[in-house]
C-alpha cells in the first residue's frame, strides 16, 4: 500500500519491434533488427529473459510487416526439442527452451506504420488492459544482477505509481535521449517533475536520462491519444508522461547502475557483442587474445 491506495501487480510487458532498423540497413531489409544476435541470442530475447527474471507473465509484442521471424523465434519447435533429447544434446535443449514463451502468453498486435514509440505503445492499448505494465525497450541491452527490470520492480512495490529507469550521461550526450528532472525536496524517492526528449545540452534539466526500462500505469494510453508527434515528427512516449506528471500522476525514478548497450547503433551492437563475448567461457580466452593483438592503439 501506498498513500492508502492498493499497489496492483505487474503481469504484462510490452516489446515495440516495429521500427524500420534503418540504421542497420542492408541487414534489416529481410530480418527484424530486434533479431540481430548478440552473442548466441536475439538482441530482443535478452529482454524477454530480464522481463522474466522480474517476473513477467504475458509478453506482448508490437510488430510490423516483415516482422513475422520473432513469433516464429518465440514458438515451441516440437520437432527440434525431440531430436536434440534423441541426441542427448540436453544442454542445447535447454537453450532452446529458454527461447519459447509459453502457449497463449505471447501477444502480437500490429502497429500500421512507424509513427514513433508512443504510437507503438498505444497499440498495445487493447492487450494491456486496464492494469500496469512493463514496458521495456529491446534496442536497450541491460546487464545487471538482478536485471534491470527485477529491481525496478522491487521499487514498484514499494512506492507505486509509474517507475522510470534513469542512467547518469556526461552532459554533452543528453541531447540524444529523453532526460527527467527531479524533485529536489522529494530526492530519497526521486519524484520525477518533468521530462523532456533531445533536450538541448543548455536545457536539459539533468544529465539523468530515461533508458528504456519502464513502468506505467494505464493511465498513460489516455495521455497518448492527446500527444501529438513530437521529436522527429514521431509520436513520444515521454511528451506523454510529461502529462502525466502535469496531471498530478507519481512518476518515480529508478537509477540503474548496471551496464547498458544501445544495440541499435552499429557501436553499441558491436561493443556489446564484445561484452558478452568476454563473458561467455566458450569465446572469452579466444576473443581476449584477438583483442590483445589487433586492437592496440598504434599511435
Ligand atoms: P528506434 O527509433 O531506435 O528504432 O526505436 P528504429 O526506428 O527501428 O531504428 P532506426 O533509427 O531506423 O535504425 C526503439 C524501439 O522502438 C521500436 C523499434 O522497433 C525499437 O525496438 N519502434 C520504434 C516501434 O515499435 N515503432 C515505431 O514507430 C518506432
Amino acid at each position: 500500500m501506498t498513500n492508502g491506495k492498493s499497489i496492483r501487480k505487474v503481469r504484462k510487458a510490452v516489446f515495440p519491434v516495429a521500427g524500420l532498423g534503418t540504421r542497420f540497413l542492408p541487414a534489416t531489409k529481410a530480418i527484424p533488427k530486434e533479431l540481430l544476435p548478440i552473442l548466441d541470442r536475439p538482441v530482443l530475447q535478452w529482454a524477454v529473459e530480464e522481463a522474466r527474471e522480474a517476473g513477467i507473465e504475458e509478453f506482448i509484442f508490437v510488430t510490423a510487416r516483415g516482422k513475422e521471424a520473432i513469433a516464429d523465434h518465440f514458438d515451441a519447435f516440437p520437432a527440434l526439442e525431440e531430436t536434440l533429447a534423441a541426441k542427448g544434446k540436453d544442454a542445447l535443449l535447454q537453450v532452446v527452451r529458454q527461447a519459447t514463451i509459453e502457449a497463449g502468453k505471447a501477444i502480437y498486435v500490429r502497429q500500421d506504420a512507424p509513427r514513433g514509440l508512443g504510437h507503438a505503445v498505444a497499440c498495445a492499448r487493447e492487450a494491456v488492459g486496464n492494469e500496469p505494465f512493463a514496458l521495456l525497450l529491446p534496442d536497450m541491452l541491460m546487464f545487471d544482477e538482478p536485471g534491470c527490470m527485477a529491481g525496478m520492480m522491487a521499487h514498484y512495490e514499494e512506492v507505486g505509481g509509474n517507475i522510470i529507469a534513469v542512467e547518469e550521461v556526461p552532459r554533452e550526450e543528453v541531447h540524444r535521449y529523453g532526460v527527467v528532472a527531479l524533485d529536489p525536496d522529494a530526492r530519497d524517492v526521486m519524484r520525477i517533475t518533468g521530462m523532456v526528449e533531445k533536450p538541448s545540452v543548455d536545457e536539459a534539466p539533468s544529465t539523468l536520462i530515461i533508458s528504456g526500462r519502464y513502468i506505467l500505469q494505464p493511465e498513460i494510453f489516455a495521455h497518448l491519444d492527446e500527444t501529438a508527434p513530437g521529436a522527429g515528427g514521431e509520436i513520444q512516449i515521454t511528451d506523454a508522461m510529461q502529462r502525466g506528471i502535469e496531471a498530478g500522476e507519481p512518476y518515480f525514478a529508478w537509477h540503474y547502475t548496471g551496464q547498458t548497450w544501445d544495440c541499435g547503433s552499429k557501436l553499441g551492437f558491436l561493443l556489446a557483442n564484445v561484452a558478452f563475448g568476454l563473458r561467455d567461457k566458450e569465446t572469452a580466452d579466444a576473443l581476449r587474445a584477438y583483442v590483445n593483438t589487433h586492437c592496440r592503439d598504434e599511435s
